[in-house]
């Protein structure tokens, strides 16, 4: 994780080539722990760091197009929403965005 810089479109977390392809980390935003992912299409998500369920490291997740599975329980939550696909509580997700090739989070 590391510091992050604030513009007035969201906080800057780090650089896109911190997230490799098909993978995720873990960001501070202000004072918000984040995970953001790099899907391998190129798009990038963003949700908070620890699963709602029992604090499991979203980062270290699979992803799919749809989907990011929480690597403790294998908790599904839909990108779309952060909604769970087992009906259990929904994961914050925040719009995301590269800029300059910085990756910027919205809160
Ligand atoms: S901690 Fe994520 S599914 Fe249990």
């Amino acid at each position: 994780m590391s510091v992050t810089a604030q513009t007035t479109s969201g906080h800057v977390v780090g650089r896109v080539e911190d997230v490799p392809p098909g993978e995720g980390r873990a960001f501070v935003a202000g004072d918000v722990q984040v995970a953001v992912f790099r899907l391998r299409d190129g798009s990038l998500h963003a949700t908070q760091a620890a699963c709602p369920h029992a604090g499991g490291p979203l980062a270290d997740g699979q992803t799919d197009a749809d989907v990011l599975v929480c690597p403790l329980h294998l908790y599904a939550y839909r990108w779309r929403d952060g909604s769970s696909t087992s009906g259990n509580a929904p994961v914050q997700v925040y719009p995301v965005h590269e800029e300059d090739g910085h990756l910027v989070v919205q809160l």
